[in-house]
């Protein structure tokens, strides 16, 4: 009697579909018979997902992500290292680590003093740790409420440094200085979590995110080599492009009198108008996605029937914030001092309406830093989030070219040779568009206030979920993975990658498939 091999379809071919297919494969190649027919189906026309790397005048550049945060226990350091991709002889993005000798400067052209800096830097640094968790409470801190913002306990914090000190600096023309340093550090914490608007940021998730111990560092052969390394070890058949599932139909009732062994429970319906059916599939489509699949009340979303309220709240609840990066190809003039490099600039913006320079456009006001890619480079990166990232994808690259260089000529007004960018010597422009892109519609998630970790865990449940009277639809219809499902690692490739080993150990578990760990990628 032939038994009908049980189908499973990963929707998307980002860092968390191809880890739950690399191990399947190896899973059901491993057992006597293949155990499993499975396939991957991605929407775009590349794999990778928000992994994109790049060149840029021969210098390899991510468009998504870039850092490996934390080095020990890291999954994708252990890759990288295996595969070599630790190693090139061809340059790329911060190949030299961070930046040591950065400037920082303000809007009149003004560097700032160490003295005004290092205190506000020390202090924004302690409040983040103790916001992570990594700090015992001290009683200066204000007492933590329930459903207070990240935004909110910051500027508490300010507000407390600057009583304590107020005969030094609050009083005087001076403050302002320390305000836009404060800032041009919640700028950068904008990019690291996603959240466009850390007043929506809660507070109260912040020490349940993890991070690795050990140095940050980027992939010198690229992000994307991890991506093909996974790859390589699935038949290329099986990774189908260009398919954008456009429905997902699936089963609540119980198991229905033409349900039968050789019928599957899941349908998926493509843009192309074909149809796919499946025992199971794993969805890792974006947390934005998955946003405005739920939108339409009427069953006309992705999911059809509906996906139950735990999740849409799961869904709606959760924040998934814009993050974008822009670089810049700087032209060097042949009249110029060769020698004559960009700095690493932090930008500290006048907070103080009333000393804004008006040709600095708004969108560039709260990027903290323009950054050549490594020391001597004349590619220069800055990072732009929320309403300004979503502003940077609508841009024409006149337009952006202008309001830097506005930016650059106020900020480094003194300087001779490249810092002087006029126009015409940034010659080429360089950007990721995340938020407009229907496969991604962002960049990545993080617990906006009035959600919690709760609602990741939520994220990562399997439907059907057991119902209470007995009744017995086909289980694991629906799995989900991807970096918004880790309650823990939540907004990161690693994030995503533990998902899809945890998406693939239930289905090995569900049919008994005992392969040994060390055999799969864990
Ligand atoms: C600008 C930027 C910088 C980042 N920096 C870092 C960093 O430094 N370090 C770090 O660890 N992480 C970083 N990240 C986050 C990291 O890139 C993601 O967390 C991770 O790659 C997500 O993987 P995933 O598999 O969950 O989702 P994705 O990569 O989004 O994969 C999902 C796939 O599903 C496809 N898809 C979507 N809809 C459909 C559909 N309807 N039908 C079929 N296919 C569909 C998509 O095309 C995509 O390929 C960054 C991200 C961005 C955008
Ligand atoms: C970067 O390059 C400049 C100019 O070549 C040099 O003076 C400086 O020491 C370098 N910095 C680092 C951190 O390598
Ligand atoms: C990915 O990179 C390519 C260039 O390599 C670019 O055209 C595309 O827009 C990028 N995707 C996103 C979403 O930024």
């Amino acid at each position: 009697m032939v038994s009908k091999k049980p189908k499973i379809v990963i929707i998307g071919a980002g860092m968390a579909g191809l880890v739950a297919a690399h191990n399947l494969y190896r899973a059901s190649t491993l057992s006597s018979d293949h155990l499993f027919d499975l396939c991957v189906v991605e929407g775009g026309d590349r794999i990778g997902g928000r992994i994109n790397t790049s060149e840029l005048n021969g210098n390899l550049i991510e468009l998504g992500a870039t850092w490996i945060h934390g080095i020990f226990g890291s999954p994708v350091h252990q890759i990288a290292q295996q595969i070599g991709a630790l190693h090139s002889d061809k340059p790329w993005e911060r190949m030299d680590g961070f930046p040591e000798d950065s400037v920082t400067a303000f809007e009149d052209g003004s560097v700032a003093d160490p003295s005004i800096v290092d205190p506000i830097s020390n202090l924004y640094r302690n409040l983040m740790e103790f916001a992570k968790g990594k700090k015992k409470k001290k009683n200066k801190i204000p007492p933590i409420l329930k459903g207070m913002s990240i935004g909110e306990f910051l500027r508490r914090g300010l507000d407390e440094y600057c009583v304590q000190r107020s005969h030094h600096f609050c009083n005087l023309l001076s403050s302002d200085g320390e305000e836009a340093v404060f800032a041009m550090n919640e700028n950068i914490e904008r990019t690291y979590t996603g959240a466009g608007d850390l007043f929506n940021l809660d507070f109260n998730s912040e020490h349940e995110y993890q991070e690795f111990p050990g140095e940050e560092i980027t992939i010198a052969k690229g992000y994307s080599s991890i991506i093909e390394y996974l790859a390589s070890a699935i038949p290329l058949g099986m990774i189908h492009l260009s398919k954008k599932v456009v429905k997902v139909e699936w089963c609540v009732e119980e198991v229905s009198v033409n349900y039968d062994r050789f019928s599957t429970p899941v349908k998926l319906h493509f843009e192309d108008g074909s149809v796919m059916e499946a025992d199971h599939v794993i969805v890792t489509v974006s947390l934005g996605v998955l946003k405005s699949g739920i939108k339409d009340q009427h069953g006309n979303g992705m999911f059809s029937p509906p996906l139950p309220s735990f999740k849409t709240q799961a869904i709606s609840r959760l924040g998934f914030g814009v993050v974008n990066k822009l670089f810049l190809q700087l032209n060097q003039n042949q009249n110029q001092n060769q020698n004559q490099v960009f700095p690493s600039l932090q930008m500290a913006f006048h907070q103080d309406n009333s000393c804004r320079d008006e040709s600095i456009p708004w969108w560039i006001r709260r990027t903290a830093s323009l950054l050549p890619i490594y020391n001597n480079s004349n590619v220069v990166l800055a990072w732009f989030a929320g309403k300004e990232a979503v502003e940077l994808e609508s841009l024409q690259d006149e337009e952006i070219i202008d309001g830097v260089s506005a930016t650059i000529s106020k900020f480094l007004p003194n300087s001779d040779g490249i810092h002087k960018c006029s126009n015409g010597e940034i010659s080429g422009v360089v950007r990721s568009r995340w938020a407009s892109d229907p496969l991604f519609m962002g960049s990545y998630s993080y617990v906006a206030v009035g959600s919690s970790g709760d609602d990741i865990d939520s994220m990562a449940k399997p439907l059907p979920i057991s119902t209470k009277d007995g009744s017995t639809p086909p289980p694991l219809q629906i799995l989900f993975a991807g970096e918004a499902t880790h309650r823990t690692h939540y907004s990161t490739t690693h994030g995503a990658y533990y998902s899809g080993v945890r998406e693939a150990n239930r289905l090995l578990q569900h049919y008994n498939c005992a392969v040994s760990s060390e055999l799969l990628l864990h």
